[in-house]
């Protein structure tokens, strides 16, 4: 997709009026469940489209020099419909020589995913480590703007096709402190993760900006906390902060705990999305899958999760087999449970609001048909799910109304015209009914099926 927009405004609900809003929710499920009952017929298939059916997205990172190997982009492009850069997005890859950016791998990574419809997550823009030489050897003030304008040039040069950038990643120390990470960029004063976010927001209005950390799990570890306290700091105060991201590089020493969801739900109160941004699992127990997945669907506002590499010989820990994939590229135990959770997950338990009251639309068009029916719906956006019958080769064209954006598909391969309103789904061998997210932008107009054809 083209275009992807993260954001979650649901409104809160407070206690007392709980009860009321459950029975009305409850009434009108039971009046409208013909026309509003999620989707299942397609899902369970794959992880991208067993999330997006939960209004969400599956991604991994990628590496750019694997995209010449065909087994690893068969799992990339049947697996996931996000991707993040594994390295080619840093700052010593994208200014490896002051003023001299180079963007010839990320924009390798950006063009595959994009034209197959996955969205793009970037990875990163200020950080301390996989710094160019030149900029691990400044300080002071020329740091400070060297780093602005670099945040700057990045995120202007991929405005449009990023919809979340890591803005900062790790600025926190580990262990009891609660302290800043010691850092040359630290060192150009406090105010650097606030002056970076407000400069990647002039240059990307569009784009979720994200604040990026690991061993931030534990709700009661001092470091969580401290990054807390800064997100709670920075929505006070109006830094365009949108989302935090959880890297979630689970091991011995950093285990799984069962206090997850109570911090991914505690950020998220904040006002912010989340997201879980570099998953692996030292030995990938299936368990431990099952509960992040559980944990992110139970928390509105986790909208995404992105493991860290498909295959166990991709990723940066391959002694610790912690992916989803071995490294021949078959599905683990860990696939298994992550596709399971995804597919029997809640959805978001939001009274929904009332529904459209149009028939489905069932317009003939070349000798296949495209029916679309609502699916669930959320506070801000809403799936659709379309069934064609008569071909199997279908190529269907769904209109929807500006401002509305469509964030998400799955079981089709999308293409755009220029204003972004019109999608072309073609069939992509996942069968006869594919779906989409739509971002309602306060427009909550049905889809219209154009036309349906043999392609
Ligand atoms: C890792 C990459 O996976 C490696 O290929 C590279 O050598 C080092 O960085 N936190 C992050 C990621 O935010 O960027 C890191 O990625 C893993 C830890």
């Amino acid at each position: 997709m083209t275009e992807r927009c993260q954001g979650d405004t649901r409104p809160r609900t407070g206690p007392r009026a709980r009860t009321a809003i459950v029975l009305a929710a409850a009434a009108l499920l039971a009046a409208t469940s013909a026309a509003f009952l999620p989707g299942t017929a397609s899902a369970g298939t794959t992880l991208g489209a067993s999330a997006a059916e939960k209004g969400r997205y599956f991604g991994t990172a990628v590496a750019a020099s694997r995209l010449s190997d065909g087994n690893y982009t068969t799992i990339l492009n049947r697996e996931f419909n996000s991707v993040t850069p594994e390295n080619e997005m840093k700052i010593d890859a994208t200014e490896p020589q002051q003023g001299r950016f180079s963007y010839g791998a990320a924009e390798q990574i950006v063009n595959h995913a994009r034209s197959r419809g996955m969205s793009v997550r970037g990875h990163t823009l200020a950080w301390h480590s996989q710094q160019p030489p030149w900029m691990e050897s400044m300080s002071g003030s020329a740091l400070r703007s060297a780093m602005l304008n670099h945040v700057t040039q990045v995120a202007t040069h991929f405005r449009g096709q990023v919809v979340a950038w890591d803005v900062v990643n790790e600025a926190f120390e580990d262990g009891t402190s609660g302290a800043r990470r010691n850092s040359n960029l630290q060192r150009t004063g406090n105010d650097w993760i606030e002056a970076a976010f407000r400069a990647a927001r002039a240059a990307d209005p569009n784009a979720k900006l994200c604040y990026n950390d690991y061993n931030t799990d534990n709700w009661t570890h001092a470091k969580t906390q401290a990054v807390y306290n800064m997100v709670r700091d920075f929505k006070s105060r109006g830094v365009p902060i949108d989302c935090v991201g959880f890297q979630s590089h689970f091991n011995n020493d950093s285990p799984y705990v069962s206090n997850y969801r109570t911090t991914l739900s505690s950020f998220a109160a904040l006002g912010v999305d989340v997201q879980v941004t570099e998953l692996d699992i030292q030995g990938a127990s299936a368990a431990t899958y099952r509960s992040v997945v559980e944990d992110c669907l139970a928390v509105a506002r986790c909208n995404g999760i992105t493991v860290w590499g498909i295959r166990d010989s991709d990723s940066w820990r391959a002694s610790q087999t912690p992916l989803l994939f071995n490294s021949s590229g078959q599905k683990k135990a860990a696939y298994d449970a992550v596709l399971a959770a995804l597919n029997n997950g809640t959805t978001p338990t939001d009274p929904p609001t009332t529904p459209p009251t149009t028939p489905p639309t069932t317009p003939p068009g070349g000798s296949c048909t495209a029916t679309l029916q609502d699916s669930t719906r959320w506070g801000d956006r809403f799936n659709s799910q379309v069934t064609v019958s008569g071909a199997s080769n279908w190529t269907v064209v769904v209109a929807v109304t500006p401002p509305q954006k469509v964030s998400n598909t799955w079981n089709g391969t999308p293409t755009w015209d220029s204003s972004g309103n019109v999608m072309t789904m073609r069939s992509n061998g996942s069968g006869n009914v594919f779906g989409f997210t739509t971002m309602a932008n306060g427009t909550w107009t049905r889809p219209v099926v154009r036309s349906c054809t043999v392609s």
